[in-house]
């Protein structure tokens, strides 16, 4: 089978390479992908894409560092400072002085609040007339729901999300990317200093001063900014790929939609589902502190490790049928949110999103229509949807 260049954005631009990734788990599940002209550094990686061997590494955080070069093919420059590139004991300490305000206390207070928002934004959507569900509905939760926790005053956030777009739009690693990049970290160090000084009842401000009973000392600038410019995007995208996916994935099987109607319990299975479904954190890279053997397969110290989320969450071993989409799907062990130490801090607020979400799009309208193409972000590690055009009929009175 021909093989396709997963240093290059473009490769995903018709959505995730399952094909290509069925024959990797049966052929070669750790697999050499030799450098590219698009690959950062001109170094190759090993790509691993079977379930059982993606939860190996992710639980082997001795092994295979998110400090050294952090979580993407090309080295991240947060390494050793920004959360999700550090590892522990430093990746500890930083962790519990952000996890209050993720709390599933804390996520739970906000539902009230994000269901008022998601029925404002749905009600601005006139009935049969089309409409573009990822800016208008997928985007916009996700971006007021990390807005409201970092405490952004809502005349800046159309402005953070539009750099955030940017960002993700310019491709991973890329020069301009980076320039958006610090255009957040500007932003974060503005928040920051206001929430410090003026503390509110918002999750940033317990963040900014947040102390650990241990006496260590609080998070300081350059730790606040990067966990900022690394939070804004993680709240605003993966979420927003799971809701327009999982919307798109309830269409093509109207039978799930149906059964969903019918049995709302069936709800928390169901964003389950969409999360394993969507796997919009595509891979995560580590590197090798030491030298190894997977599969068969010998790994120097130093190497890049690349394991494929999405693939290990199609992986036939694991899941009955897997790609059936299953709303009752049990057992569901997904690794959609990862696994280990850093395992997704907002998991619990994305869960909510997609629940409240769907419970609302449900409650409201009879059916969804598909009015045109859909198109894909291109980028090979938060792969999503850019577009999807829908139409609503008016719900059948009952
Ligand atoms: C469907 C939505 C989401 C998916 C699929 C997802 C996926 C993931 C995955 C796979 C990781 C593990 C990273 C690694 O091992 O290197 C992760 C970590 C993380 N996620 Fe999420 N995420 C989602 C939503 C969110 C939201 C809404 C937030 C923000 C509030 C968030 C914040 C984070 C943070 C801060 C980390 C780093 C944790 C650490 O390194 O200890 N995520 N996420």
């Amino acid at each position: 089978m021909e093989s396709v260049d997963l240093s290059y954005g473009r490769s995903f631009a018709n959505g995730f390479p399952h094909e290509f990734f069925s024959h990797l788990r049966r052929e070669a599940p750790v697999w050499w992908h030799a450098p590219t002209e698009y690959t950062p550094g001109g170094e190759g990686f090993w790509v691993v894409s079977r379930y059982n061997d993606v939860v190996d590494v992710f639980k082997d955080a001795e092994t295979f560092s998110s400090e050294l070069g952090g979580t993407q093919i090309f080295d991240g420059r947060g390494a050793g400072y920004q959360l999700n590139q550090t590892d522990d004991p430093k990746h500890r300490r930083l962790r519990d002085l952000v996890n209050t305000g993720f709390l599933p206390r804390m996520i739970g207070r906000l539902e009230a609040q994000l269901r008022e928002r998601t029925r404002h934004i749905l009600d601005g959507i006139s009935p049969e007339e089309p409409f573009d569900f990822v800016p208008t509905v997928a985007r916009e939760l996700p971006l007021q729901a990390i807005c409201i926790i970092l405490g952004i005053p809502q005349e800046d956030r159309e402005e953070l999300g539009h750099i955030v777009d940017l960002a993700i739009g310019a491709g991973t690693g890329e020069a301009l990317a980076l320039e958006h990049i610090k255009r957040l970290g500007a932003y974060a160090d503005r928040i920051v200093e206001q929430k410090r000084r003026e503390p509110a009842d918002d999750i940033l401000s317990v963040i900014v001063h947040a102390q650990l009973e241990d006496g260590s000392p609080q998070l300081d600038n350059r730790e606040l900014r990067a966990f900022f410019a690394l939070l804004l995007p993680a709240g605003a995208e993966t979420t927003r790929s799971s809701i327009a996916g999982g919307l798109v994935a309830l269409i093509e099987n109207p039978h799930e939609l149906e059964r969903l109607r019918s049995d709302p319990g069936l709800m928390k299975s169901a964003v389950e589902e969409i999360v394993r479904w969507t796997s919009p954190s595509v891979y995560k890279r580590r590197t090798t502190t030491r030298d190894i053997e997977l599969r068969g397969q010998r790994i120097r110290q130093g190497q890049k490790v690349t394991i494929w989320e999405m693939s290990a969450n199609r992986d036939e071993d694991e899941f009955v049928d897997p790609f059936r989409f299953d709303i009752g799907r049990s057992p569901n062990f997904h690794i959609g949110f990862g696994l280990g130490t850093h395992f997704c801090l907002g998991a619990n607020l994305a869960r909510l999103e997609i629940r409240v979400v769907f419970e609302e799009l449900l409650a409201r309208y009879a059916d969804f229509e598909i009015v045109g193409d859909l198109e894909w972000t291109n980028n090979n590690r938060l792969v999503g949807l850019t577009r999807l055009p829908l139409r609503v009929p008016p719900r059948a009175a009952s």
